[in-house]
């Protein structure tokens, strides 16, 4: 098979990390979740007291950003590929919510995304990657080989996020979860910079009633008869 770039975009929680995850697992491709680097530049704002209720301050956060470090590293133990900012493993730290309440609104900051943008194409840079997020298909890798939209129902999202960081040490109630993933969907769709949107030429597939295992399947049966 030849090497590939596969963009997995969609709302929040569908399930993209967990499909890029196994995805580049079968292949034996990159994961990047593109979303942790948003979560990571918004975890720095954080702590450095760059974030004022829904105030952002650039004049501070912009001239600091290519002196932030953002890689992956990957973790034997955990089989993924984790989040790192300055030095530090931040896997934990950007879940959340007090990060998950921000993170859109730096996501939308355009100097941000060209920043991060251009990290994420050179991480695509010799192809054999599986990268999710927002704007993969659209922006980041128009060229991707594959490019796959990802859409469940609103309850089953809510349902599955609120399940993930109820195994956290920070859990949330269902209530925040709902509304976080509900405003972050409203900002990203509505950003003037690079809306989540679907990329025409995605497939779409809506994993609403399907188990992780069975839409890695069925992505798998749409990469075998890739022309
Ligand atoms: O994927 P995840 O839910 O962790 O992404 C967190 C946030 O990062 C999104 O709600 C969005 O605001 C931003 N994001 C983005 N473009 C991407 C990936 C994530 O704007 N490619």
């Amino acid at each position: 098979m030849r090497d590939l770039i596969i963009a997995i975009d969609g709302f929040s929680s569908t399930g993209k990390s967990t499909l890029a995850k196994l995805l580049a697992k079968e292949l034996g491709y990159l994961h990047i979740d593109s979303g942790a680097m948003y979560r990571a530049i918004s975890l720095y704002a954080l702590e450095n007291g760059m974030i004022h209720g829904e105030e952002i301050n650039e004049a501070e956060l912009l001239p600091q950003l290519e002196f932030i470090d953002v890689h992956f590293e990957w973790n034997p133990e955990t089989g993924r590929n984790e989040i790192y900012l300055n030095g530090e493993n931040v896997e934990e730290k950007v879940r959340e919510m007090e990060v998950s309440s921000k993170v859109s609104l730096i996501a939308k900051i355009p100097e941000v995304r060209a920043h991060l943008v251009e990290l994420q194409r050179k991480l695509g840079k010799n192809k054999r990657i599986v990268m999710d997020g927002r704007d993969i298909g659209t922006t980041v890798f128009p060229d991707a080989d594959l490019k796959i939209f990802l859409n469940a129902s609103a309850e089953e999202r809510a349902k599955r996020r609120y399940e993930e960081m109820l195994k956290t040490d920070h859990p949330a109630s269902f209530e925040e979860v709902v509304a976080n993933i509900n405003e972050r969907d409203r900002i990203d769709s509505t950003r003037e910079v690079s809306p989540l949107r679907k990329a025409d030429d995605a497939v779409l597939v809506d994993n609403g009633r399907l188990t992780p295992q069975e839409t890695l399947q069925e992505v798998l049966e749409i990469i075998q008869n890739l022309p």
